[in-house]
């Protein structure tokens, strides 16, 4: 009886909930279709055009209704201002929606997203983007440019360092996370963004690596690798996406009806609106496809963008063509509906201004500083630890030499697209380690060197602290402008003379920690077995020299894995851990099999590689079935067992391989992973149920299917050391 009450109780809930959001949404397509019929072509268009910061000019085309987005305008007093001129002195009073790129943080700046999702943490990154979104909120900020979803298989592309890696699967886990995060449970709450995912589709493909490059990619290596993040995006709710850069096979993405129509809008069936990038559609005309920007803009509009950033080219030049039938008005008529139906979601026309008393109340919160530094710490890997220099000993350490150009920098940690980080907030190592040993250890410090120019004047400082201290700590690595938008690179050692400097410290013998920061993976094949332990901590953000303190300490035990794999050498990339076989996969003895005759074809570190203070150990693989249909769940158990002398987490992590298919399928996918905290001594069964629907492939015609047959399943704490099990899957008769 108290079950069926409970129960009817919770479907009325249900009901009503999806009743009441059904009718809003009814509500709101009437208020669009209301609108809609009072518009000019001038007012239409108007909504479809975004352009950057403010001025005297743009203020009067709001008011006459020819501008329907900002971005770049920052603080709730000018974001006032101007929305009044919007709402109050505009012809139908439509609110402007002001966007900015609001990556990892407004004023308290998190890890840089590569870093954050090597914490494997959704609950807490998905915390961070609900503090960003508070946070840049209450500056007057509606939407931010974020999260950027974009699958990055090759680390000289610099904008690898604002996604979260070369999987899919994690990918869509951390796309999911974040896009929660920033829309929060209602875009109508006022301490809420909208979210855009980006950039559509496959920027991160770029030949060599370049930014802004050409992409050559076949549908299935489109629909397999870089499509899921963005449709877990759709899926999560995510309010718009934005178009990209590049060309896909000879269609450039802002002008792709494929990808746009006929996948996202079509297939997705996604109701939200589609911006341009950074005049992505104006760049048409370089890419050889339009002649001007009025061809371009029909280009983009028609393929589905429905705003126009800084392009120019959504004008109203367009009506002579929908007047000679050219182009359809029912193209503008549907841009312009996603739009204002964003609006309406938004809660702008009810209230289309934000309390300017909040940003002090928000900004730079303590709790906002407290997750800050603990996504920090969650983000560092442990790549190396010979003789467990690591953690240091405080009792029998009296003095480190702490050296290297990025030990004692403020801007470094702050990473690329710090929206309004302030170096004032930042802790750098030298300041972690000041508050962690206090006068207990002493700490000399010496540069040593700069990150790019290649003076060796500072070295002899250096060698002499090296010498007096009984553990060398050397941070180094990639200023913040060396990754992120335009900062690709073709060589991906250290940059300058760091790694000269560390072959000179070596020479002392004392034993080195490497600290790397860095927005992507480097080649430390040069400079690896010169040092002892090697710990990446990327850039962390405000909270950057407190989290590396912890870890070099062992206040924190490092539990991050690597997204991303790091490559031996620039010559072994593309390199990823989920790779195809090939006809003739690598075997050391036979020559005539895939590899180089110069060095090995693995990684220097695979993918999901990082270490611990303590070790942890896999045992007793299982699966309840092995024998399933595509409509069952795969269910798979292992025992971890924490066998050191440390608490720690472990992230585990399940990889499949379909072993025949009728298309070839990677070696390794990953399609599932947990994080688990692990007492000393303890030991956990994790287990992971998986949809069998999960397994599946795009087949020959391009349809989603699991196929029958046998699958390989492994678990583990890395991608190359597993433990694996096999399944049947069977054709449902
Ligand atoms: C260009 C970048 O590609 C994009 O990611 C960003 O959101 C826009 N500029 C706006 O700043």
């Amino acid at each position: 009886m108290k079950f069926i009450s409970k129960f009817l109780f919770t479907l009325t809930l249900v009901i009503t909930v999806v009743l009441g959001q059904h009718l809003k949404d009814v509500e709101i397509e009437a208020k669009v279709n209301e609108l809609l019929h009072q518009m000019t072509f001038a007012e239409k268009v108007g909504q479809m055009t975004q352009f950057s910061g403010t001025n005297k000019r743009y203020e009067q085309m709001i008011r006459e209704g020819k501008i329907g987005s900002l971005l770049n305008v920052i603080g709730a007093e000018v974001n006032n201002r101007i929305q009044k001129i919007a709402v109050e002195e505009s012809r139908l009073g439509i609110p402007l929606v002001i966007g900015l790129d609001v990556i990892h943080g407004y004023r308290t700046i998190f890890p840089i997203p590569l870093a954050a999702s090597a914490s494997w943490d959704t609950v807490l990154i998905r915390k961070a983007a609900e503090i960003a979104a508070k946070e840049a909120a209450s500056a007057g900020i509606h939407w931010t440019f974020a999260p950027m979803v974009d699958i990055a298989r090759d680390p000289r592309w610099g904008r690898i360092a604002e996604g979260a890696g070369e999987d899919p699967f994690l990918g869509s886990a951390m796309t999911r996370a974040q896009v929660l995060g920033f829309q929060g449970k209602s875009l109508a709450d006022p301490l809420t963004l909208l979210a855009c995912g980006k950039h559509f589709v496959a920027y991160g493909g770029a030949e060599g690596g370049r930014d802004y490059n050409t992409v050559d990619i076949s549908e299935r290596t489109l629909r397999e690798i870089y499509l899921p993040p963005f449709k877990a995006a759709v899926d999560a709710g995510v309010g718009t996406l934005m178009s990209a850069f590049n060309e896909i096979s000879g269609v450039p993405t802002s002008a792709n009806q494929f990808t746009l129509r006929k996948i996202l809008k079509g297939e997705w069936g996604f109701d939200g609106f589609v911006v341009s990038d950074w005049n992505s559609i104006g760049e048409l005309v370089a890419h050889g496809i339009a002649k001007d920007r009025l061809e371009a803009g029909v280009k983009g509009l028609t393929a589905g963008v429905d705003m126009d950033m800084e392009g120019r080219c959504y004008t109203t030049d367009m009506e002579a063509l929908v007047a000679d039938g050219t182009l359809s008005d029912g193209l503008i008529e549907d841009a312009v509906r996603r739009i204002l139906r964003m609006k309406f979601k938004l809660g702008l026309f009810e209230h289309p201004y934000i309390d300017e008393n909040l940003q002090k109340k928000l900004i730079l919160h303590q709790d906002h500083i407290q997750t800050a530094l603990e996504l920090a710490r969650e983000s560092i890997v442990l790549l190396k630890n010979e003789k467990d220099v690591l953690p240091l000993n405080r009792k029998e350490l009296n003095t480190i030499a702490l050296i290297g150009p990025l030990a004692d920098d403020k801007d470094a940690p702050l990473g690329t697209w710090r929206c309004q980080g302030k170096q004032e907030d930042v802790v750098t190592v030298y300041e972690g380690l000041k508050n962690k040993f206090g006068d207990d250890v002493k700490i000399i410090y010496a540069k040593g060197c700069d990150v790019k120019n290649n003076s060796r004047s500072e070295f002899n400082k250096a060698i002499k602290a090296a010498r007096k201290a009984d553990v060398v700590v050397m941070v180094m690595g990639e200023s913040a402008d060396m990754s992120g938008e335009a900062a690709s690179r073709a060589d991906l050692n250290l940059p300058g003379v760091q790694a000269e400097l560390i072959n000179a410290i070596a020479e002392t013998n004392k034993p080195i920690v490497l600290v790397l920061m860095n927005g992507r993976p480097i080649t430390l094949s040069n400079i690896e077995s010169k040092v002892t332990a090697i710990v990446e901590s990327w850039h962390l953000g405000i909270q950057h020299g407190n989290a590396v303190a912890n870890v070099l300490t062992g206040d924190y035990n490092p539990s991050g894995k690597l997204t991303v794999t790091f490559p031996r050498s620039v010559g072994q990339i593309p390199i990823y851990y989920n790779h195809k076989s090939s006809g003739r996969p690598n075997n050391p003895s036979d020559k005539f099999t895939s590899k180089y005759i110069d060095l090995p074809s693995s990684p220097l570190y695979p993918f999901g590689y990082g270490l611990s203070y303590t070790e942890f150990r896999y045992t007793g693989i299982e699966v309840e079935n092995n024998r399933l249909l595509s409509t069952d769940e795969l269910v798979v158990s292992v025992n971890v067992k924490n066998t050191g002398k440390r608490g720690g987490d472990e992230v585990v992590q399940l990889y499949i391989r379909d072993m025949v298919g009728s298309v070839t399928r990677p070696v390794k996918e990953l399609k599932g992973f947990q994080r688990v905290a692990l007492e000393a001594g303890e030991q956990k069964t994790v287990q992971f149920q998986i949809p069998v629907r999960n397994l599946g492939a795009y087949d020959l015609d391009m349809n989603y299917t699991v196929e029958p047959g046998e699958f390989g399943i492994m678990v583990g704490g890395n991608s190359v050391n597993v433990l694996t099990t096999t399944v049947e899957v069977v054709r449902l008769k």
